[in-house]
């Protein structure tokens, strides 16, 4: 079986607050004063046990509002790429929820500052390249979005840093088509764009978002895969889906790896990635994503080099340094 943290990959579905550890939760909270009803980090660590996605977010959403200095939003950055590093990842694309900190008080420069000096010093002292999704939270305002992207946007250096407008947040019951105008927005300063669907809701939630937003790429995605019509369509389009195998289990979607349908996506011609979206969450960084899928749905070796493969094909960067990235990815294949 092929070695899964010496092949090079891209992570293209990954929360930065999603990524805060307990112990970085509980450290952040007591240096800035915020109470939390956790006596210690394995008291929370106690609490990840979710029943679907709003039990998570309303964790995920808690436990974000421990980071309020630039330090803060440095540390929580760098952890993840040190990691990232370890399971050889060369590029990340990290989903921000801006409007869960500008809403606390904390100014974009702030957070910017620290997101874009873990950045630098990710790329020169990991060898980690990385890059921001801008993203919006589906059940809250539009009004809400529209003043967190123009607070954001008056800041060049920080739109340089951004490849793609992204949603994410409470799935059913919430369509999609309204958040249009930031998505067009978003498409005119050059960004890529991309939401999350399909993953609590079904395939009709997937169709309203495409309709709705046109995206270039699909977050989760994997319950398309019950419509025989949809999914051809998303092979069609060659559209790159970034499914979250341990988000799904934790989250309910599937009961087990082995019900998990990544392997057929793959199969039947889907262009699939694997990611960890929020890995301490869910129990694995993508590496251990990787693993579970591998050993869960016996992925031939081939298989598993597609997948990391599709990662830089699918990855939001100019179509120069995808060539390279796969260039360079093939040659490490090749000489296995
Ligand atoms: N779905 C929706 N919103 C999210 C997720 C997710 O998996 N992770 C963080 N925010
Ligand atoms: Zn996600």
């Amino acid at each position: 079986m092929i070695a899964i943290a010496s092949l090079p990959k891209a992570e293209l579905h990954l929360h930065l607050e999603g990524s805060l550890e307990p112990e970085t939760i509980m450290r952040l909270s007591e240096r800035n004063g915020i109470a939390l009803p956790f006596a210690d980090a394995d008291a929370l660590r106690a609490a990840y046990e979710f029943d679907d996605l709003q039990t998570f977010l309303d964790l995920f959403y808690a436990g974000l509002t421990v980071m309020v200095t630039e330090q803060d939003f440095y540390e929580v950055t760098r952890e993840y790429l040190e990691k990232a590093a370890d399971d050889g990842v060369c590029h990340a694309e990290f989903h921000v929820s801006v409007q869960g900190h500008l809403g606390r008080g904390v100014s974009v420069d702030t957070m910017m500052s620290g997101i874009s000096r873990a950045f630098e010093d990710g790329a020169a002292e990991l060898g980690v390249g990385a890059s921001m999704i801008f993203g919006l939270q589906r059940q809250r305002p539009l009004e809400e979005a529209e003043a967190a992207f123009e607070d954001f946007v008056k800041h060049p250096r920080w739109v340089a840093l951004v490849s793609a407008i992204g949603m994410g947040g409470s799935e059913v019951g919430y369509p999609t088509a309204k958040f249009r105008p930031l998505y067009d927005r978003a498409r005119a300063l050059g960004w890529k764009t991309t939401v999350h669907a399909g993953e609590e809701g079904g395939p009709e939630a997937v169709r309203e978002a495409l309709d709705g937003l046109a995206p270039d790429r699909l977050d989760h995605g994997v319950r398309a895969f019950e419509d025989a019509e949809l999914t051809q369509e998303l092979i069609d389009s060659g559209m790159t889906l970034t499914v979250c195998p341990l988000s799904n289990l934790r989250l309910k979607v599937f009961d087990s790896i082995e019900a998990h349908p990544l392997a057929k996506m793959l199969r039947a011609g889907l262009k699939v990635t694997v990611n960890s979206d929020d890995p301490p969450y869910f129990g694995g960084y993508i590496g251990a994503n990787f693993v579970a899928a591998q050993r869960g749905l016996g992925l031939s070796d081939d298989e598993i080099i597609q997948l990391a493969r599709n990662s830089f094909s699918g990855a939001f960067l100019p179509e120069d340094q995808i060539g390279r990235y796969l260039a360079a990815f093939d040659r490490a294949i090749a000489g296995r």
